[in-house]
């Protein structure tokens, strides 16, 4: 297996910044709570709470769909429940990649179920390109090709989320 660095540490850093900017421009003034889907979306979304300066509650969703294979199964199941009341509340679900679209379509139609009366989506990585379902996510860090992506939380078969940046894994 190859690994090549495709995003580096410093512009991580940067787009990150920049989104927890934006966001912040939408939700001023409500009660936001940002949503971490686990696990991949745990650093990233780490990271862009660190940098907003508004109140934000957090709370976490765990779903799976790839379980230790490079694609998608296609079935997305809920392994952990959020805990807070989201009626009325803001809900910006964190994700770390969107691919398929499958997985945060179902988070999306859940967490509206759940009573929230805005639900935004910021994606870490968005490959556009693959998807089986449409999606658009309102906040993306940065679009790629289709490829297979590690690192900054993703993994393959549980390896490789703890390296700080993304890279492109290759047989
Ligand atoms: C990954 C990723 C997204 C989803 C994206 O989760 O974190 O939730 O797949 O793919 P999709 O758009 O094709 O549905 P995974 O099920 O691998 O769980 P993990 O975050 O715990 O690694």
């Amino acid at each position: 297996m190859a690994q090549t660095t495709l995003i580096s540490r410093e512009q991580i850093d940067g787009r990150v910044a920049e989104m927890a900017r934006e966001i912040e421009a939408e939700f001023a003034g409500t009660e936001l709570i940002a949503l971490c889907v686990l696990k991949g979306a745990m650093f990233f979304c780490a990271d862009l709470v660190r940098n907003m300066t508004m109140d934000v509650a957090l709370d976490f969703i765990q779903i799976s769909s790839y379980g230790n294979q490079k694609y998608s199964s296609g079935v997305v199941t809920i392994l952990k429940e959020p805990q807070l009341d989201m009626r009325g509340k803001s809900v910006l679900i964190v994700e770390d990649i969107i691919d398929s679209g499958l997985s945060i379509r179902e988070v999306h139609n859940y967490i509206e179920s759940r009573g929230a009366a805005k639900v935004k989506t910021a994606a870490f990585l968005d490959k556009p390109k693959a998807r089986k379902v449409p999606f658009t996510p309102e906040y993306v860090g940065f679009s790629i090709d289709p490829q297979f992506v590690i690192g900054y939380g993703l993994d393959f078969a549980e390896k490789y989320r703890n390296i700080p940046e993304v890279q492109v894994l290759s047989d």
